[in-house]
Order: C-alpha cells, then structure tokens, then sequence
C-alpha cells in the first residue's frame, strides 16, 4: 500500500522509529521520479507546488497529519525524518530552478543569434524498389479491369503449395520446384515450406469465396536455385485467378494480350505454346516479341543477347483451371471455369528496364535503386 500523506501514520498502523523511516525513504523516491518529468519553469513550478505549495502540499499535510497527530514516543522521530526529507527537497528545488531558468535564458539568446530564414538540412528521402514499383503498375493494369488484389503467407503447407493443385507427393513437377522446407521440431504435427510459387493463393481464396473470383496476388516465392545473372533464391510473382460460370479461352487470352500491351506498349506482339501445369488444362507458355529487337532476333551489332535469336521472350505460364482442382475447394467443376496464371516479376521488370543481372534487385545498391525513384 501507499504512503498517505492523508491519513495519521497511526491510521497507516504505523508503530516503530523503522517504519517511520521507511516511509520517508518512499515520499523521498516518489519525489525524485517526479523531478524526472522536469523540463522547463511551467513543469518545475508543478513539482514544486505539489511538495511547496502553502495550502495543500505535501509538506503541510505532512506536518498537520503526521507530525500534530504522532504519538509521543514517535514525535521525535518524526520530526527528524520530515526535516531530513525537506532539506533535501528544498535543495533539490532551489538547484533545478537555477538549472530551468539558465535553460531558458541560453535559449532566448540563442533564438535571436539564429538566423531562421536560412535553408534546413535536407534528409534524402527514399523511394519504393523498382520490383514494389512493377507490383504497382501490374495491380493498376488489373484494377481496371476489375480484378481485385490479395496476400498471402510466405510460409506454406505442403497440401496448399502442391496437393491442392493437383500435385500429388512424388509427382515430377515437384522436382521443378526445388524447395526449401522448414526443419520443424520434432514431433511437430506437419510440414512447412516456403512457398515455391504463389498459385497457393488460389486455393486460399477459392475456399474463401464462391465464384465469381477475379483477383491477383502478388509475392515473393522461393526456390533452391543457385544464383546468378537469371536466378535467385528468392524472387517476385503476380498470380492471377478468374473463376465465373461462363469463363472461355477467348477470355483468357484476351485478358492477357490486354494486360501485356498495357505494360509494353501496343507493338507488342504475343504468342502462346503449349505447356503443362498440373493445375491448369489446357497450359499454355505465354511469350511476347522480344522489346529489345523487336521480334526480329537481331539488332545492329548482330544477334539479339536478349533473346539469343529467338525474337521471343517467355514471360509466363497460364491455362485453364484444371477442373480437378475444383474438387478441393468445393466448387462444381461442371459449373464453372476459368483461367490461372503466374507472371515472373523480376523477369518482367528486367525486360522493361533493361537490367541484365537480377541480382541487382536483391543487393540493394543504392546507386541502382536511385535510377528508380
Ligand atoms: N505457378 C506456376 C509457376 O510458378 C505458374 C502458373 C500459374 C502456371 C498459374 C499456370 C497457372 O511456374
């Protein structure tokens, strides 16, 4: 409990000399926290009040509740302990003032020595990485044409980043995707991994919501590559779901050649091949003409470096939602249809760009981050 000023100290069954002393130890602890919050006069004059102050301050509570009213053998030591205390408040005081007001005067003479019309210090400001900027431009390209945007976890279960999409355990394709998985406790009741691609988000959401889906997801995903100029451990995917009941081919294609002339411009040219996703049927390799030499495979010094020749650029796999992914989030696959597919971010903003080395993302050099702002 509290020492009161308040109350007696007998009312605070206040008996022995020790006790006496303890709670002045506490007024005097309680009095150097609130020296604490001293900054300038207004604060000083506050403390100084509550302890000073002629009405009801400590001081004078402390005088009519514990000293008048203690009994006679505690009397003495009373009034030492209370003289004690108010010399060193009363100091304590005195030398903060001298402190505040010397405080206060350094400032007015360094305010009028000042010279507030000269220009502050400039602190660089930042800008968002190239790939958040490509993000942007992306999730703008399918705002408008009504496609919604969502998250998920970097950190995936094994049933979302392949069984649910029609990738069984020891299915080849798992092999593609050299993934890292967490090293669990033991006894810890599943898997976990890091995501290999962001086609997870597409269970997710399809559990979530009924038909019609248009959304897209962008991420990061993560896969065991070694680095170099065209590989990384981790890097940057759009996801893209459109589920309804009347959803056809024509609907897909025309989705992306729009979102692809959007981001490169109308002289793009595109191309699809056939492909195989487990989780899409028909799968198709979505290309576009190479932006560096047009489609042609070569420029002025020779083959294109671009493409190798090729006039081509593959930019991304899509397909047809594979009905039997339907089954694992309840929807009827004789229902409904749609169209799923990744884009390889890095890939994509290296082609805009002209970056050759997608490391450059991770590195973080703020001499390349700066020709971004
Ligand atoms: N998830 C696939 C990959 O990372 C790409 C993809 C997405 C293919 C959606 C088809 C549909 O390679």
């Amino acid at each position: 409990m509290a020492t009161s000023v308040d109350k007696t100290l007998a009312e605070q069954g206040v008996q022995s000399a020790e006790q006496v002393a303890a709670f002045f130890e506490e007024l005097r602890a309680r009095f150097d926290t609130e020296v604490l919050a001293i900054q300038d006069e207004a604060s000083w004059e506050a403390v100084r009040h509550a302890w000073q102050g002629r009405k009801s301050g400590i001081f004078v509570l402390i005088t009519d509740n514990w000293l008048k009213k203690a009994n006679a053998e505690l009397k003495a030591v009373v009034g030492q302990g209370f003289n004690a205390l108010r010399k060193y408040v009363d100091g304590r005081l005195a030398q903060l003032e001298s402190e505040v007001k010397a405080g206060t005067e350094a400032w007015e003479n360094v305010k009028d020595r000042v010279d507030l019309s000269l220009p502050g210090v400039v602190r660089p400001l930042g800008s968002r990485h190239l790939i958040r900027q490509v993000f942007q431009e992306i999730e703008d390209i399918f705002f408008s044409i009504g496609f919604s945007v969502v998250e998920g976890p970097e950190i995936e279960t094994p049933y979302y980043n392949f069984e649910a999409l029609n990738i069984p355990e020891h299915h080849p394709v798992r092999d593609d995707m050299d993934t890292f998985y967490m090293d669990l406790p033991k006894g810890s009741p599943g898997q976990l991994l890091l995501r290999t691609h962001t086609s997870p988000m597409q269970i997710r959401t399809m559990e979530k919501q009924k038909p019609p889906v248009r959304v897209i997801v962008p991420g990061r995903v993560y896969r065991r590559d070694n680095p170099d100029a065209t590989h990384s451990f981790a890097f940057h995917q759009v996801e893209g779901l459109a589920v309804d009941t009347d959803i056809t081919f024509c609907d897909f294609t025309g989705t992306i050649e729009y979102f692809v002339k959007q981001f490169f411009g109308a002289n793009v040219k595109t191309r699809f091949r056939p492909s195989y996703f487990p989780f899409t049927e028909p799968s198709v390799e979505f290309d576009v003409s190479c932006v560096f030499c047009g489609g042609s495979g070569t420029t002025a010094s020779g083959t294109c470096g671009k493409c190798k020749g090729a006039g081509w650029i593959e930019l991304f796999g899509a397909g047809m939602v594979d009905p039997a992914v339907y089954g694992f989030v309840g929807y009827d696959p004789k229902k409904v249809s749609g169209f799923a597919f990744g884009i390889g971010i890095d890939r994509l903003a290296m082609l805009k760009y002209g970056i050759d080395d997608i490391q450059a993302f991770f590195q973080n050099d703020v001499r390349f981050l700066k020709q971004f702002p």
